[in-house]
């Protein structure tokens, strides 16, 4: 009972903290998720506007999920989950002006995207979906630490 009494103001102090941590941890783990279903759309969207393989019907669908996922990306990056396993650089929470610019670019080109898709002819979604390869791009190249593995 002592010694409970005499670590409880320890243990209310590191509980918190504890928690916040795995808070930060969840966060960074929910955004590469969503990261990697919007990598998943990417790659087969590719496969498809590259004439590769035949689901043109289904590229809408693709279209559609990326748009759906990149509503709002400053929303994924909440202030404090910048430690842990995350690629996410420093800068990105000094410059959020410059971050949440480049995730508006990177929606647009998406909206023009599913447009194209939507209504326009082939060239233009082959047009359309270069943009949006600029727009992930144009991120990570700012944002996102240099990786060793290949996502
Ligand atoms: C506004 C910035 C921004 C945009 C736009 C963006 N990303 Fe990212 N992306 C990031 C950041 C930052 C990370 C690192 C996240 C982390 O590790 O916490 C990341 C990580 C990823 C990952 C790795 C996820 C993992 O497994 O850890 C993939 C895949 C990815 N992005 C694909 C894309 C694709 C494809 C697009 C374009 C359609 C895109 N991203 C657009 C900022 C962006």
């Amino acid at each position: 009972m002592k010694f409970i009494l005499k670590s409880l103001p320890l243990l209310l102090f590191i509980l918190p903290a504890l928690s916040v941590a795995d808070e930060a941890e969840n966060q960074i783990k929910y955004r590469q998720a969503v990261m990697k279903a919007i990598g998943g759309h990417m790659g087969a969207s590719a496969l498809i506007v590259r004439g590769k393989i035949s689901h043109r019907d289904q590229l809408k669908a693709h279209a559609d999920g990326l748009l759906a996922m990149s509503r709002d990306i400053p929303g994924l990056f909440p202030e404090g989950s910048d430690f842990g396993e995350t690629e996410a650089k420093e800068i990105l929470w000094e410059r959020w002006d410059d971050f949440r610019e480049v995730s508006d670019k990177s929606k647009t080109s998406i909206e023009n995207f599913v447009k194209a898709v939507e209504t326009g002819s082939e060239d233009d979604v082959v047009a359309a979906f270069r943009e949006v390869g600029k727009g992930c791009k144009g991120c990570h190249e700012d944002f996102r630490q240099k990786h060793e593995h290949n996502h």
